[in-house]
């Protein structure tokens, strides 16, 4: 009874899963995105819905898209990872699945997945930041999602955190995404193990010395093993998550930053360089409390269950 289906459509894989009114993750499955065709994207959508409708009775289906999202129409304005330009997702979606849809942009979904069941749950001010192909935010505000007047609000990875610096797919130079999210770490593990340096030597043995194969399970995977090389990758883009933070906190004052994306499972590999950063960066810090940094509860799941408890609020 009272079961949804969220769906986390990212930058290379679609997560679909039904949900129910604790949050919990009843039935999941996946298919992988076609960045460049927003068509296919849609068919997979229905498809996993479909397949998970099979089994269950579900009455409303919520979707996490990584784009701008306008909160009224369900359209996604833009997307910087994907092909999506005022694209009618809602309506698309609605007419290819038959039940009510609501769009929602992923990290906003992920970031109410973890304040309603997940590690925000205690706190009424909460940033969520989502590391994968880009880097979504999603902020929680007295306990709402903030959206502002579009519902483009809470794009934080595309705060520019270096004036010209690396291009970015929104067109921009310099924006946060560019130096902490997946795509960077591939960019730098790339760009090491090019150099053919000793240092780099586990990472190209990893990609069979091709650095184009070089993927971020393969950096995080190296850096569980110790590899010194990995481990600085990792460092460095924890401490950008970091110094980003710490800018955003003198915006927003959140009890607690929530960090989602795969690249999680790295654990303190990741999340001690930003707790560091964000320390030595913290406005006011010698007289306020340091804000603390943690995983995602709901791990890569935040978007999905985020996603299906706005439809089922919807209803
Ligand atoms: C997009 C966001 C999205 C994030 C994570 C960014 O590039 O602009 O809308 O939330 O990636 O997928
Ligand atoms: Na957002
Ligand atoms: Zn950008």
């Amino acid at each position: 009874m009272g079961l949804t289906i969220g769906v986390d459509i990212g930058g290379t894989k679609i997560a679909a899963g039904v949900v129910d009114e604790d949050g919990s993750l009843v039935a999941k499955t996946r298919r992988k995105t076609s960045a460049s065709d927003p068509g296919a994207i849609q068919a997979e959508v229905a498809d996993a819905v479909a397949e998970l409708r099979a089994d269950h009775d579900v009455d409303a289906v919520g979707v996490a898209a990584a784009g701008f999202v306008d909160a009224t129409s369900g359209v996604v304005l833009f997307a910087p990872n994907l092909a999506w330009r005022d694209e009618p997702l809602k309506d698309d979606l609605t007419r290819l699945i038959g039940l009510p849809v609501v769009i929602e942009n992923d990290a906003n979904a992920a970031a109410w997945g973890e304040f309603k069941f997940g590690a925000a749950r205690e706190v009424d001010d909460a940033v969520l930041v989502t590391v994968g192909t880009g880097l979504g935010g999603g902020i929680v505000v007295d306990g709402r999602v903030l959206r502002g007047h579009v519902g483009v609000g809470g794009e934080l990875g595309h705060v520019r955190m270096v004036p010209d610096g690396i291009r970015c797919g929104c067109g921009n130079r310099g924006c946060w995404e560019q130096y902490a999210s997946g795509n960077a770490l591939q960019r730098e593990g790339r760009e090491l193990v090019a150099k053919g340096s000793a240092f780099s030597a586990r990472l190209s043995e990893l990609c069979g010395g091709d650095p184009d194969k070089l993927r971020g399970g393969m950096i995080t995977q190296a850096a569980a093993e110790g590899d010194p090389a990995a481990v600085d990758l990792l460092a460095d883009l924890g401490h950008w998550l970091g110094e980003g933070m710490a800018q955003i906190a003198a915006v927003l004052d959140p009890a607690l930053f929530v960090v989602g994306g795969g690249v999680v499972e790295a654990g303190d590999l990741l999340i001690g360089p930003a707790r560091a950063a964000l320390a030595r960066q913290l406005t006011g810090r010698a007289h306020r409390p340091v804000i603390g940094i943690v995983p995602a509860a709901l791990g890569n799941g935040a978007g999905m269950i985020g996603a299906a408890d706005l439809a089922r609020a919807a209803q």
